[in-house]
């Protein structure tokens, strides 16, 4: 026995190894300079099988008691140096938490892109799809199928901007009708609306030359004159409150037959009569009607068998009355100091 190290030495050694230690590479160095292939306590059960009978039991106790002494200060090592590790890190990432923090930038939601989405719930919860159509379309669909031949004089009152003879920005909205049908060919019923942009050569404080249409196309079999006026009354009320009467005025559309222009009590007055409805107590606020056969036929619908009705709001209006907005060109320049009076606190 006495040629091996007492357990105290042992034990003490390791002590001052361990003092050394920084790092878990120290760490794992002295784990192997006792635990190792060679390490000391490797070597001391080595010694084992030298040792003669009698005394080896006495000598597997100790060799247990090492072991697990060694062990255990090994580990408690290791947690030792991982608790100071995560101090470490911890105070390296420490949040100052008196900095003042950024401003957190919030978005508004546009009151056009408002009207349109009021607009298409009350649709959507009648039946309709939404579709949306593209802002440069044919002269044809623009045009030609809806019952405006060339040479028509309604086309000149459209005032069009021409890509060249073929191709335009959408005067209005009504060439949905157009795709609509063709895409569906005969099949009802068609419920549709089509929100988006138009263009006209107009640009003054009531006319953009950019501005917004709602579009509305119903076919099927049995749809009446009485149908259009139910839908565009409950439109009137749900969009502008429920006191706003409705008015039909017959009226000329090449799409339509028979059509109508549609007045609502004004906004502004409540219908006593103000500047905004010249002291009439109306405003207009759509075009609408039976759609015409001529229009059915030319997208392969057969007009003996099915009937329609259209509408085509310009929507502009209803923002600028449900906001207050005084110039119309102020809904498409993109002012922000405009924009941000339109935060979210007054919706849902
Ligand atoms: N497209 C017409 C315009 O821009 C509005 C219109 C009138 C649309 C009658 C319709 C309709 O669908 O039936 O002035």
């Amino acid at each position: 026995m006495e040629e091996y190290m007492e357990r105290e030495d042992i034990i003490k050694k390791l002590e001052s190894d361990l003092k050394n230690v920084k790092t878990k590479n120290d760490l794992q160095n002295v784990k192997a300079a006792y635990l190792g292939k060679n390490g000391i306590v490797t070597n001391l059960s080595l010694k084992m099988k030298e040792i003669p009978n009698e005394e080896k039991r006495e000598y597997g106790k100790f060799l247990n008691l090492i072991k697990e002494e060694v062990t255990t200060k090994l580990e408690s090592m290791e947690s030792e140096l991982e608790k100071n590790l995560l101090e470490e890190k911890l105070n390296e990432e420490k949040i100052d938490i008196t900095l003042p923090s950024r401003k957190k930038l919030k978005g508004s939601i546009h009151p056009m892109t408002r009207v349109v989405e009021e607009l298409e719930d009350l649709f959507v919860s009648m039946g309709y799809d939404v579709i949306s159509g593209p802002e440069i379309d044919t002269d044809m669909n623009s045009f030609t199928k809806l019952n405006l031949p060339e040479g028509h004089p309604a086309r000149d009152a459209q005032d069009t901007f021409y890509l060249d003879k073929d191709y335009l920005l959408r005067p209005h909205t009504s060439p949905a009708q157009v795709r609509t049908m063709e895409a569906n060919k005969e099949k009802t019923p068609l419920r549709i609306v089509c929100p988006g942009k138009v263009y006209r050569r107009d640009d003054d404080a009531t006319h953009s030359h950019q501005f917004m249409q709602f579009e509305g196309l119903v076919v099927g079999e049995d749809i009446s004159l009485a149908d259009l006026k139910g839908t565009l009354e409950l439109f009137a009320k749900k969009l502008l409150g429920e006191k706003t009467n409705v008015r039909f005025r017959p009226s000329y559309f090449p799409f339509t037959e028979p059509s109508c222009e549609v007045d609502v009590t004004c906004f502004k007055c409540g219908g006593k009569g103000c500047s905004l409805c010249k002291q009439t107590g109306w405003i207009e606020v759509l075009g609408a009607g039976v759609v015409h056969p001529n229009v059915l036929r030319m997208s392969g619908y057969d007009p003996d068998k099915y009937t329609g009705f259209a509408f085509g709001p310009g929507i502009d209006r209803f923002a600028m009355f449900k906001y207050g907005i005084t110039d119309i060109r102020q809904i498409y320049t993109n002012d922000i100091r405009f924009l941000e009076q339109f935060d979210r606190k007054d919706v849902d």
